[in-house]
C-alpha cells in the first residue's frame, strides 16, 4: 500500500494544516476522518527488529499514558512500523494514518523513526470523549534537506547530568536533529574523563563555587577549595552515545585547542608559554591578561593532545572530532621567544600562520585516529587544513569562504542561531548578551550565496552555550522554542510561501506537548518588543505574534485586561518611570507581566 502510493499521490503542500515541526515535505489531510488510538491498538512490525515498536510503545505510555502491546501479523486497526527496502518511495518515510490504522513505511530504521516521531506529534494531548485518541486521518511523504541537523551543548561553563542530556536528546530525536555537538572542555571546565592523564579531571574538572553575572564574578581567592563541577566518565560517555545512536543522533565531540585551554593548564601550567599558575575560571574576566593558550613551541602540547585524542575516538564512534580552534588570544604566543623561534624555523610570516600550524598538527593526530578535523571558522585564518570542515559561527563569512575553497560547511552562525542570546527585551530576561528572537531565528537564510557548490553546505546547527545557563531548566528555556525554527530549517524544504503564522500555530502544538512532558521552554514570543524613538518621547510596542492584545500603563501598577489596549505608538507621559505590560489572547492572559524602567527601553536597540 505504502508502495503505490508513493508512486502516485500527488499531495498538497499544505504544510501547516496539522501541527507538526519541522513541516513535513507534503501534507495531504482526510477532512473528518480519523484513527482511534487506544490501549488496544497494537503495533506491528515488518523488516525492522523489535527496537523501534519498543521504543515507540515506551513512547506512548510515557507521554500519553497509553498501554500498547506489540501485535503480531498485519491486521488492521494497529500501527504497523515497517522497512521496505524495494519500495524506493523517495522519501525518508511515509505516513498513512486512516480510520483503519496507521502506516508508517521507510527506507531504512531512521525513516521509520522519523516517521514515528511525526506519529507522536499528531496524537492530540489528551483523548476523546470515548477514552480513545483521534489522530487525524492524514499521508504524509517526507525528506530531510540536510544531514547535519544539529544542537551543540556547551557542558564546560555549566555541567548537565546524563539523566538531562538524555532528556535534551529525546528533545532533538522529536524535531528530527541528528547531531549532538558535545562542547566537552573550555576555560571553565575539562569534562571528559582521560584515563591516560588523570589530572585534566582532577583538577581541570573543578572551579571555585560563582554565582553572578558571567565575566563580573570574582575571581578565585588564595587557597580557595574549587567545589563547582565534575566530567563524564568513559562509562557514562558510551552511555549517552548508546542513547542517541538509538534515536539516530550522532556525537560529535570538541576538545577546543588552542585556545579556551585554561582547564588544560591548570592540570598542565608547563604547557603554557608564561608557566603559571593557572586556575580554572568560574566566570571572572581573564582575557589576554591571564593565558588561556596551549603553547605550540613545546611537543609535549602534542603529546599530551595525542593522548587525549586517541581516548576521544575510541569513545565516539563519528567520523567527526571537532577540535575548537576559536577565540585564540596570540598575545602570548607573539611575546614568546620560542613561539617566534619555530614561527622562524617553520617560515610563518605571523601568529594567525602559527595557528594555522597547530591546527594542522592537530589534523595529523586525528587523522591518525582514522577521524575528520571540524572547527570553528578561526581555523581559515592563516590557511585552512586540508581535510578541515569548517563550523561557521561569525555569521556566514566564514562558512562561505570555505565553500569557496571546496570544503564542506556547518552553518552555525551568531546571532541567528546562537541560543544563548537574549529572545526578548533584556530587562525582562535573564541576563545575557546580544538578541535573537524566535521570528530571527526562523526568518534566516542560512544558504551559501550563488556562486558556491551548495552540496558543500552539510547543514546547520544551533549553539547552546551556557555560561548564563547555570541549570537545565533554564537551558530549555533558551532552546525551545529557537530549536523548533532551527529544526525547520534542517529539515524542511525552504518555502518561499513560508508563512510567520502558520509556524507560530505549529509552535503552540509543541508548547501543549512540552507541558504535557514537565518540558520546559521560553513564553517570550508573549511579551511585545518594546521601543523607544530617538528622541524619547514615544515608545513602539510590537508583539512578535498575531492575535495578541497588550494592555500597558505607566502608573507602576499592574497592568490586566481592564487596562488601557496599545492601539498605536504611546506618548511617555512627563515624569513616567517604568511602563508595564501584559498580553492576552481572547481574555486569557498569555504573556508575562513585563516591567522596563524607561532608561533601559532603548537597550533592546531594535528598529519596530
Ligand atoms: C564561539 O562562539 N566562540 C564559537
Amino acid at each position: 500500500m505504502i508502495r503505490s502510493l508513493a508512486f502516485c499521490a500527488v499531495l498538497s503542500a499544505n504544510v501547516s494544516a496539522l501541527p507538526i515541526v519541522p513541516a513535513p515535505d507534503k501534507v495531504e489531510v482526510t477532512p473528518d476522518a480519523f484513527f482511534r488510538l487506544t490501549p488496544a491498538t497494537p503495533v506491528y512490525r515488518s523488516g525492522i527488529g523489535p527496537a523501534l515498536p519498543g521504543y515507540l510503545v515506551e513512547q506512548l505510555q510515557h507521554a500519553f499514558n497509553l498501554r500498547v502491546a506489540p501485535g503480531t501479523g498485519q491486521a488492521p486497526k494497529g500501527i504497523s512500523l515497517a522497512v521496505d527496502v524495494d519500495a524506493d518511495m523517495g522519501s525518508d518515510y511515509v505516513l498513512i494514518v486512516s480510520e483503519n490504522g496507521v502506516a508508517i513505511g521507510g527506507n531504512n530504521e531512521e525513516g521509520v523513526f522519523h516517521g514515528i516521531q511525526t506519529l507522536l506529534q499528531l496524537i492530540p494531548r489528551g483523548p476523546s470523549p470515548d477514552g480513545s485518541f483521534h489522530i487525524p486521518a492524514c499521508t504524509i511523504l517526507d525528506t530531510p534537506r540536510f544531514t547535519w541537523r544539529g544542537l551543540m551543548l556547551d557542558s564546560s561553563r555549566h555541567i548537565q547530568s546524563v539523566a538531562e542530556i538524555k532528556t535534551l536528546i529525546d528533545q532533538m530525536a522529536l524535531y528530527k536533529f541528528n547531531v549532538l555537538h558535545w562542547h566537552l572542555t573550555d576555560d571553565q571546565g575539562w569534562r571528559i574523563e582521560i584515563k591516560s592523564r588523570p589530572k585534566l579531571t582532577e583538577i581541570g574538572a573543578w572551579r571555585v563555587p560563582r554565582e553572578g553575572i558571567w565575566w563580573s564574578r570574582p575571581g578565585p581567592q588564595p587557597g580557595e577549595k574549587p567545589t563547582y563541577g565534575g566530567f563524564y566518565t568513559h562509562d557514562q560517555i558510551r552511555e549517552v552515545v548508546t542513547y542517541a545512536a538509538a534515536r539516530f543522533i550522532r556525537i560529535v565531540p570538541e576538545i577546543d585547542v588552542p585556545g579556551h585551554s585554561m582547564a588544560i593548564l591548570a592540570a598542565y601550567p608547563e604547557l603554557s608559554t608564561t608557566g603559571g599558575p593557572f586556575t580554572v575560571n568560574p566566570g571572572s574576566q581573564f582575557y589576554n591578561t591571564i593565558e588561556n593558550t596551549l603553547d605550540p613551541s613545546n611537543p609535549e602540547t602534542f603529546r599530551l593532545l595525542d593522548d587525549v585524542f586517541t581516548e576521544v575516538a575510541a569513545l565516539f564512534p563519528d567520523p567527526y572530532i571537532h577540535m575548537g580552534g576559536d577565540e585564540c588570544t596570540k598575545k602570548f604566543w607573539e611575546a614568546d621567544p620560542d613561539c617566534k623561534k619555530l614561527m622562524e624555523s617553520e617560515n610563518l610570516k605571523n601568529t594567525g600562520e602559527l595557528q594555522s600550524w597547530f591546527v594542522r598538527k592537530v589534523e595529523k593526530i586525528i587523522q591518525s585516529k582514522g577521524k575528520k578535523l571540524i572547527g570553528w571558522d578561526e581555523i581559515l585564518e592563516g590557511g585552512l587544513a586540508e581535510s578541515a570542515t569548517v563550523m561557521s559561527w561569525r555569521g556566514k563569512d566564514g562558512g562561505i569562504a570555505a565553500a569557496k575553497a571546496g570544503h564542506p560547511v556547518v552553518m552555525s552562525p551568531s546571532p541567528a542561531y546562537y541560543l544563548d542570546l537574549y529572545q526578548g527585551h533584556p530587562q525582562i530576561e535573564p541576563p545575557t548578551y546580544g538578541m535573537a528572537r524566535l521570528k530571527d531565528t526562523w526568518a534566516f537564510d542560512p544558504t551559501l550565496p550563488a556562486g558556491t557548490d551548495p552540496k558543500l553546505l552539510l547543514g546547520i546547527q544551533g549553539n547552546i552555550w551556557t555560561e548564563e545557563i547555570p541549570n537545565f531548566r533554564h537551558l530549555q528555556y533558551m532552546t525551545w522554542p529557537r530549536a523548533f525554527a532551527i529544526a525547520e530549517a534542517a529539515w524542511s524544504k525552504p518555502d518561499p510561501a513560508r508563512d510567520w503564522n502558520g509556524f507560530v500555530g505549529r509552535v503552540e502544538a509543541q508548547f501543549r506537548l512540552f507541558d504535557s512532558l514537565g518540558w520546559h521552554y521560553a513564553r517570550s514570543i508573549y511579551d511585545p518588543a518594546v521601543s523607544v524613538s530617538a528622541d524619547g518621547k514615544t515608545i513602539t510596542l510590537t508583539p512578535e505574534i498575531g492575535g495578541l492584545e497588550i494592555h500597558y500603563t505607566f502608573d507602576d501598577t499592574e497592568p490586566d485586561a481592564t487596562y488601557p489596549k496599545y492601539a498605536g505608538p504611546l506618548a511617555v507621559p512627563p515624569g513616567a518611570s517604568s511602563l508595564r505590560t501584559r498580553t492576552y489572547r481572547a481574555g486569557q492572559p498569555v504573556g508575562r507581566l513585563t516591567w522596563i524602567a524607561i532608561r533601559d527601553i532603548a537597550s533592546e536597540k531594535r528598529a519596530p
